[in-house]
């Protein structure tokens, strides 16, 4: 009989990964062995997703490559562009954008060719898509049309300026390109074991990566930095109205979204950096409401509960700064982890085997077959 698992698998090794590691006791992150803390402000997402992909920082003329390589994959194709205007009018922007991932496949040139090396385009393919996809859905829902990439500015620039058809200023396009390098990778998360598991039935990237934007939604998961938005937007007054909110919702016994963590049991490093940016965000728009409002939440959140903000609380205020809808949160996470779904993906597909734990069998033994108008 098989051991009783923890719950959650919580401390389960269920992989090995040369791509992240996480030390929960120290609160530290590393991609491929780089602290995040001396990468994060200073590696470009398209940097980011060459290590994370190809295994190593670029040099000038790899990132020249991969840039160009990202800059001539965006295109859609047919398939997922008919669909937006049937998806965009029911249900929410992930639901919409699981659909329109799945979508992308139909088009793609290498959709047939299980090889590493098709694997790797389509992973390129993928991260240079994403952001187009959401683009190009709050353009459709919003009657607008997107405008063109504008070739001077990386995947970070184009997207802010595809999203509100304003030129980013330098700053914030480099505050929103460290977010993406922050939300990249990070080892055995929900999202990423699930595109694993697919993967490791040898199924392609494409069913994969729709399977991880599906367990990307939950609250629980990356579905949390649209909670915390809407939660400081919903409490008003003072910082006594924060506390007041925290201790009520304590005190019901209900989660407070973008605090704890299963790995990490002291401060999430990505929460440093995004507090950082949510504060110089508030002091360049001359607006501190919401940064102030979450500093006073994580000091009453440690004090009540001794809970540290993860990546997604601090993320909120700065992705509301930068003027995102803040039901794009989620979806603008899954842009950056993209990168880190697909590195995954190819991990998997190059060291492979059929990823199928036990069970623990809880309900009743020995039951007998009775016809059913015995029943
Ligand atoms: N607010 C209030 N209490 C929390 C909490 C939160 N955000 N996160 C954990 N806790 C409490 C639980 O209620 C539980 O308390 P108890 O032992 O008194 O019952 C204890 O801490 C352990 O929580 P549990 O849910 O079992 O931890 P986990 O490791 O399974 O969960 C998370 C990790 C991230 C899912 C959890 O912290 C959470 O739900 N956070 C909010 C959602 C979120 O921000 N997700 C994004 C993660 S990056």
């Amino acid at each position: 009989m098989a051991d009783t698992p923890p719950r959650g698998l919580a401390d389960v090794v269920a992989a090995s990964t040369a791509l992240s590691d996480i030390d929960g006791q120290q609160g530290r992150l590393f991609y491929r062995g780089y602290d995040i803390h001396d990468i994060a402000g200073r590696i470009s997402f398209e940097e980011c997703v060459h290590l994370l992909q190809r295994g190593s920082l670029p040099t000038s003329q790899e990132l020249e490559g991969i840039v160009d390589e990202l800059a001539a994959d965006r295109d859609l194709g047919p398939t997922a562009e008919s669909l937006l205007p049937y998806v965009v009018g029911s249900g929410t922007p992930m639901e919409a954008l699981r659909t329109l991932v799945s979508a992308l496949s139909v088009d793609d040139p290498d959709a047939s060719d299980p090889s590493l090396d098709a694997d790797r385009r389509k992973a390129t393919r993928l991260v240079a898509q994403m952001p187009v996809l959401v683009a190009r859905y709050e353009a459709e829902r919003s009657g607008r049309s997107v405008p063109d990439p504008d070739p001077g500015l990386g995947i970070a620039g184009n997207f802010l300026l595809q999203i509100s058809g304003k030129q980013p200023s330098p700053r914030e396009a480099e505050i929103f390109d460290d977010c993406l390098v922050l939300h990249a990778d990070h080892t055995m998360n929900a999202s990423t074991f699930t595109a694993r598991v697919i993967a490791a039935t040898l199924s392609d990237i494409h069913s994969a990566i729709t399977g991880a934007m599906g367990a990307l939604r939950g609250p629980l998961h990356g579905g949390a930095n649209e909670a915390v938005m809407k939660t400081l937007q919903s409490i008003e007054g003072g910082p006594e109205a924060v506390d007041t909110f925290v201790r009520a919702e304590l005190d019901a016994g209900r989660k407070l979204m973008g605090f704890g963590h299963r790995v990490y049991k002291t401060e999430d490093p990505r929460a440093t950096h995004l507090r950082r940016m949510s504060e110089e965000l508030a002091a360049i728009s001359g607006d501190s409401r919401f940064y102030e409002m979450s500093r006073r939440m994580e000091q009453t959140v440690l004090e009540s509960k001794g809970l540290y903000p993860n990546v997604d609380f601090f993320a909120a205020s700065v992705y509301h700064s930068l003027g995102i809808p803040t039901d794009l949160f989620t979806p603008v996470f899954a842009i950056s982890r993209m990168s880190g779904w697909t590195a995954h993906v190819i991990e998997q597909h190059e060291d492979n085997r059929l990823i199928r734990p036990d069970s623990e069998y809880t309900g009743p033994r020995d039951q007998r077959w009775v016809a059913i108008d015995e029943r």
